[in-house]
């Protein structure tokens, strides 16, 4: 089973700031088919909920600070993202919730897979089945 893990980015800086990047494959193991952004999330608010058959994800704090949980099915660990020269990979078959967005904390959010409602399992019991069968 793969498994969720931070990812350090290079972090360029000079007098003029900061620069960060991050390439298909090269600092994330897959590539990139679709990217979107969360932001202007209310205070108290909990997203996600729900894992992937397919899809795989890597998900950078541009701004603030936000709180994701990944359930392998067996344990769950916490992350705080707040910093934008590192990220979270999230592989297929992992159930995340992303909780106590800070106010302006932007979430983006880069894909391996396009858009697809039916790649979604948004409920915890199935996807608690589909693990524990595998
Ligand atoms: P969802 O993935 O459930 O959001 P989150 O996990 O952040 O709570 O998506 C919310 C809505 O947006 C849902 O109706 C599907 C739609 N959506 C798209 O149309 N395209 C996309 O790339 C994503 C991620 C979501």
């Amino acid at each position: 089973m793969k498994e969720c893990k931070i990812i350090d980015l290079p972090k360029i800086h000079d007098h003029r700031g900061n620069l960060t990047f991050f390439e298909s494959t090269n600092s994330i193991p897959f590539n990139i088919k679709r990217s979107f952004w969360i932001y202007d999330v209310p205070g108290g608010e909990i997203r996600g909920g729900h894992a992937m058959k397919i899809n795989e994800e890597f998900i950078v704090s541009l701004s603030g600070s936000i709180e994701i949980e990944v359930d392998n099915g067996f344990i769950k660990k916490m992350f705080i993202l707040n910093r934008s020269y590192y990220g979270l990979y999230i592989p297929s078959m992992h159930w995340r919730q992303m909780k106590n967005f800070s106010t302006n904390a932007v979430a983006l959010v880069t894909s391996s897979t396009i858009y697809d409602e039916s790649d979604y399992i948004r409920n915890y019991k199935n996807f608690l089945q589909l693990i524990r069968k595998k």
